[in-house]
């Protein structure tokens, strides 16, 4: 019997995950390691019990399910995404990867098919980085490319230090069974909408994805002196907004690119005491900086902080990096086994690259890696307006069925 995908059953668990933390016009915000996310998390784990997977959990929280091979010796495959989104998210980006390597396993179980070596699907803890910045943290600390305890001290906007948070999510799941954190694969494969707009335009059904570009990320802080508004003369202020303007301005010239490869994002902007009537003493804000090539993203970003220096007036100015992920390339061995599932199952299919960091990005160094993309309606993603229909879903899960079956024959 082959494995078959049940198209409705992934819709509909994708459906009953989106309801865990709905937001209006069908989105979703569903932070890492917040009540929403265990939740989600005891969903996926009721529906992995029913096959028989083994569930556990490691330092970083990332949750880990497991179907066994025929070989107790042999190293998994595995594939997974991440289950947190972004505050004003879709139904989509994080969790179709994750839902995907369930129905992976359950396809298999169903048709009473063995693999040799185990299949693993993980979900990965704070992807998005929407509440604890930057993101990729559990891939991050699973691979060893930074420890979870260099974390510790950062803060969500509420003020709740991820080592706290963590810690409480982890004495909620001491009921599973713990694993270190790091491991061996023989391969890793990550589905994932495309979030972007090439597969929709190309009329394509997979995306056979080649890399992930580089990207850093920058919060700059301004410190100046708050001051009446109506009172103090503008030679004596030091404004740190005025100075963030400034900054940006100044940025923007930096980060200029003709050919529209380059990306610079300033997306969180915060100011003290941010009132009408008041010259602000404090500003904060983040830049989201990519390039695919490694020499652009090292050179300009590297010339961030010294373009920042020199634009600002008044105020006092601190440039941290809080996120570096070079560019990387997939594996031609998961490369080709996506080609030849996709081929073998008459999906169209292109090769592209990901403008998205993902998790994979950190799993590389580790093991053979690839990801499997899906098309988005209008490219939209980080957006409730986030869709792709039940069959473009099924159709990346189909893809993905054979190709972790493929690499753990
Ligand atoms: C992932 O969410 C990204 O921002 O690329
Ligand atoms: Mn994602
Ligand atoms: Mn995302």
């Amino acid at each position: 019997m082959q494995p078959k995908v049940d198209e409705r059953r992934q819709w509909d668990r994708l459906m009953a995950m989106a309801r865990i933390g709905a937001i209006a016009e069908d989105g979703v915000n569903r932070a890492c390691l917040t009540e929403l996310d265990r939740q989600a998390r005891r969903l996926l784990i009721g529906w992995a019990r029913d096959i028989g997977a083994s569930i556990s959990v490691d330092a970083a929280a990332n949750l880990w399910l497991r179907r066994d091979g025929t070989d107790p010796t042999a190293t998994p495959v595995v594939t997974g995404s991440h289950m947190d989104t972004q505050p004003n998210g879709g139904r989509f980006d994080g969790i179709y990867g994750v839902i995907a390597g369930l129905e992976a396993l359950t396809a298999l179980h169903d048709a009473g098919t063995t693999t040799r070596r185990p299949i693993e699907v993980v979900a990965w803890t704070n992807e998005e980085g929407g509440r604890f910045a930057p993101g990729c943290m559990g891939s991050m600390a699973w691979s060893g490319f930074r420890r979870i305890e260099e974390f510790a001290e950062i803060t969500a906007p509420d003020g709740t230090r991820f080592a706290d948070a963590l810690a409480v999510h982890l004495a909620a799941e001491s009921d599973l069974p713990h694993r270190p954190l790091g491991s061996e694969p023989h391969a890793y494969v990550e589905a994932h909408i495309e979030q972007g707009p090439r597969l929709e335009a190309e009329n394509k059904d997979i995306g056979i994805v080649t890399g992930i570009q580089g990207s850093r990320w920058f919060t700059v802080t301004l410190i100046g002196d708050t001051a009446h508004a109506g009172t103090t003369p503008l030679g004596l202020r030091r404004d740190a907004v005025q100075d963030m303007v400034r900054a940006i301005t100044a940025l923007n010239a930096l980060m200029h690119d003709p050919k529209d490869i380059l990306r610079f994002t300033v997306g969180r902007i915060v100011v003290e005491p941010n009132t009408s009537n008041s010259v602000a003493n404090r500003a904060s804000f983040t830049i989201d900086f990519r390039h695919p090539d490694k020499e652009v993203l090292l050179a300009r970003g590297d010339a961030i902080a010294g373009v920042v220096q020199s634009a600002v007036r008044d105020a006092g100015v601190t440039v941290a990096e809080t996120f570096h992920a070079l560019p990387v390339e997939f594996a031609p061995t998961v490369i080709n086994a996506v080609e030849r599932s996709a081929a073998d199952q008459a999906y169209s299919a292109m090769h592209l690259p990901s403008g998205a960091f993902h998790d994979a990005q950190f799993v590389v160094p580790v093991c053979p890696t690839g990801m499997i993309f899906v098309p988005c309606r209008k490219g939209i993603s980080h957006n409730p307006a986030e869709y792709s229909t039940p069959g473009q879903l099924a159709a990346g899960t189909n893809v993905l069925t054979q190709t972790l079956a493929d690499l753990a024959a």
